[in-house]
């Protein structure tokens, strides 16, 4: 039998409690699956006080992170307070430069630090582990960097924020409008502090660029993902495009490119028949596409106590049996920078825009749509008020800088009022 693995955890939290319950539950699991025990010997939170439901007195309790993750008696120093910088930066680098590992489930911290991070824990000949930061319990860092490891990834795609998905799919069960299903949102405690990191698409961004990073070799590189949130979706949208077969979703895309990496964040419609199209409520998917073996398609929770823990304590079991990998796949100093390319690739675009009710306003926007090269697939207009008449437009597949370039000229007409509400179809 080999020495106990030594933890010690900040941030008692949703997922540090749900990792000090797993540990506790599964002694004799993780024992027989790893030849040793672990055992948690510190703990840190703000808090001392607060009534956590799960007994803390055998742990001992720092009130500093930073000052816990140096402990000598301590193996591995496992992060779950959260925030990109502040104590989960500062402790999570004093861990590596005091010679332990690190597990974290933080998103935020790797988008924008996890480079200097890897590269920092490889330097010191440690791992530093993230399966929980991204799509919560499913495995998907595993299989990249181990499943596919002997693929060429050529996409990786996702939903991978539940709160989207929630109210996205509970605007066209219930067909209620964006505002009231956010509140509904808040009131179930699905947001995060801060509800621009769900809405925005920017937590769901996080966690694409991490998966990049391990898909193809490159540098995380957070600012090159092209963000949209889901803010501006309307039930209207929902109902035309639930007409046409598809559902919106916050689809994340990630594509090496002949003119660099492609990594898009934004609402687009997919096939209501596809698995994608078929995903409701608060769950996640991952959908991994490789040269060999073509693609595989992962659901489950994205987030959550249990299966935000889960994965936490592979990362942990990992490290207990002796399995040590680089934290994106290979050498972090091997990564390569990326160059980001904006949505290079072609696809069809659903176009809804307000049209001035007066003559000659649709053959305008025809006519733009063709100077700029779009074709036009489908058309619809769907009743009017005194002074707009609402249209839809779907065309052949065509560029982001095409429709940017319509987008431009349709403000220079007073064919259409306010911005048009512009969604790429994705090809699933
Ligand atoms: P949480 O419930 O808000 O808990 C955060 C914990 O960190 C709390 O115990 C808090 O202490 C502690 N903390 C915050 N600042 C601290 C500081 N300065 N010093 C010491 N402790 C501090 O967060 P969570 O939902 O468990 O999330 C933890 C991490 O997992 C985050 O990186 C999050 O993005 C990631 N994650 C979460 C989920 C999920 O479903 N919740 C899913 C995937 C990834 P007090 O309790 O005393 O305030
Ligand atoms: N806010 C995130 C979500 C939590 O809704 O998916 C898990 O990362």
């Amino acid at each position: 039998m080999s020495a106990p693995l030594r933890i010690a955890i900040a941030g008692l939290g949703t997922v540090g409690v749900g990792v000090i319950k797993m540990i506790r539950r599964h002694a004799a699991l993780i024992e027989a699956r790893t030849g040793r025990t672990v055992e948690i010997v510190a703990v840190s939170a703000r808090s001392k006080d607060k009534d956590r439901g799960v007994p803390l007195s055998g742990y001992a309790w720092e009130d500093d992170p930073v000052a816990m993750a140096t402990r000598e008696d301590v193996d591995v120093f496992v992060e779950l307070m959260g925030g990109s910088d502040g104590p989960a930066k500062a402790a999570t680098k004093a861990a590596l430069a005091a010679g332990k590992d690190v597990v974290t489930a933080n998103k935020a911290m790797l988008a924008l630090h996890g480079q200097a991070l890897g590269e920092t824990a490889e330097a010191a000949g440690k791992v530093l582990r993230f399966e929980a930061a991204v799509a919560g319990g499913i495995p998907v860092i595993k299989a990249l960097t181990e499943g596919l490891a002997g693929n060429e990834m050529t996409r990786v795609m996702g939903v991978m924020n539940g709160t989207c998905n929630y109210i996205l799919t509970r605007m066209e069960s219930a067909g209620l409008p964006y505002d009231e299903v956010f509140a509904e949102a808040d009131a179930l405690g699905y947001l995060e502090a801060d509800p621009t990191l769900d809405v925005g698409g920017i937590d769901a961004g996080h966690k694409l660029s991490l998966l990049s990073s391990i898909a193809f070799g490159t540098q995380v590189d957070f600012p090159g993902v092209e963000l949209e949130g889901i803010d501006r979706i309307t039930i209207e949208d929902i109902r035309q495009a639930a007409d046409m077969g598809y559902k919106i979703k916050l689809l994340g895309v990630a594509q090496l490119t002949g003119r660099g990496l492609e990594q898009r964040m934004s609402p687009c419609l997919v096939p209501d028949t596809s698995p994608l199209g078929q995903l409701d409520g608060g769950t996640n998917m991952v959908v991994l596409e490789g040269s060999d073996v073509g693609q595989i398609v992962l659901r489950g929770a994205g987030a959550g106590e249990g299966p935000t823990a889960s994965a936490v304590m592979s990362d942990i079991l990992d490290i207990a049996r002796g399995t040590r990998l680089s934290t994106f796949g290979q050498p972090a100093t091997s990564l390569t920078k990326s160059q980001p390319a904006r949505a290079v690739t072609a696809a069809p675009y659903y176009l809804r825009m307000q049209l001035v009710d007066k003559p000659g306003a649709l053959a305008k926007v025809a006519a733009i749509l063709g100077e700029a090269g779009i074709s036009i697939d489908r058309m619809r207009q769907y009743g009017h008020d005194e002074e707009t008449a609402p249209v839809l437009i779907v065309t052949h597949k065509t560029t982001r800088a095409d429709i940017d370039a319509a987008l431009k000229d349709f403000e220079a007409t007073d064919a259409v009022s306010g911005a048009p509400v512009t969604l790429r179809i994705e090809a699933v």
